[in-house]
């Protein structure tokens, strides 16, 4: 089939403002919308800078706007975009993130605050001289936020970011998650200092847009009111208050 990929272009050196431009490629309706930009790349305009690595859906660097929608290139299917031939199907950068060039983005703000919720594990003070031991049941509390490929596509997504940039955001969330549901760690007073802050973990409106877009399925909404849950019970054990915002009830 026939399809046009309308394309934001950008380069900071020389634009003032990013532009579209379209290219018609022939695909296999099978093929994957990364085929048809690697396409692009190696017949028709070699300047296209888009990032990808894995070509498998495991990497997670080519997440970008697909027809609006923030999806990982490699795994989306021409068929699944472009409704019938001529169609043409839209691929933009994805948002929140600036961008370096085309479809790629600068994601050291996304990574700097994946790093500030401390994305490792933290031992308590007794550290045992044997092996940790984790039941099933435990490790299932933490398995979903295992998954995550840092891809930003929630990042991307998320309405609160549009209005609060400062919002730590879904994925850096999901990351302190992995670690405040895992039995062996002891660092959720560690982490405090970033998740209950005004712009932590309180400013998630439940929009579900994180869950909806994340390539690896992760119930990431669900994750986000588990962690603040978790942050209210530890808050009021020790007789303390949280930094939510308290309802204005005038
Ligand atoms: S939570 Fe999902 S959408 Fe967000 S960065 Fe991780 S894999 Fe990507
Ligand atoms: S190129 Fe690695 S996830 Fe798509």
């Amino acid at each position: 089939m026939n399809i046009t990929l309308e394309i934001q272009r950008y380069n900071p050196e020389t634009d003032g403002e990013p532009r579209y431009q379209t290219f018609d490629v022939t695909v296999d309706p099978t093929d994957r919308v990364l085929d048809a930009l690697m396409e692009i790349s190696r017949n028709q305009d070699g300047t296209l800078v888009f990032r990808k690595s894995c070509a498998h859906g495991v990497c997670g660097s080519d997440a970008m706007r697909i027809n609006g929608k923030e999806r990982l290139a490699c795994k989306t299917l021409v068929q699944d975009v472009a409704e019938a031939d001529g169609a043409t199907v839209r691929i933009e950068p994805l948002r929140h993130l600036p961008v370096q060039r085309d479809l790629m983005v600068d994601q050291s703000e996304f990574f700097a605050r994946f790093r500030a919720v401390k994305p490792f594990f933290i031992a308590g003070s007794e550290v045992d001289e044997k092996e940790y031991r984790q039941s099933p049941e435990e490790r299932a509390l933490f398995d979903d936020a295992t998954k995550c490929i840092n891809c930003s596509a929630c990042y991307s997504a998320c309405p609160v970011l549009e209005k609060n940039p400062k919002f730590l955001g879904p994925a850096a969330i999901v990351q302190a998650a992995r670690f405040v549901f895992d039995s062996r760690d002891k660092g959720l007073e560690a982490r405090l200092g970033i998740l209950d802050t005004p712009n932590g973990v309180w400013p998630c409106e439940n929009h579900f847009e994180c869950t909806r877009v994340c390539p690896r399925e992760i119930k990431i909404t669900k994750l986000i009111n588990l962690t603040k849950r978790e942050i209210k019970k530890y808050r009021e054990a020790r007789g303390e208050q949280t930094a939510e915002p308290k309802e204005d009830t005038q």
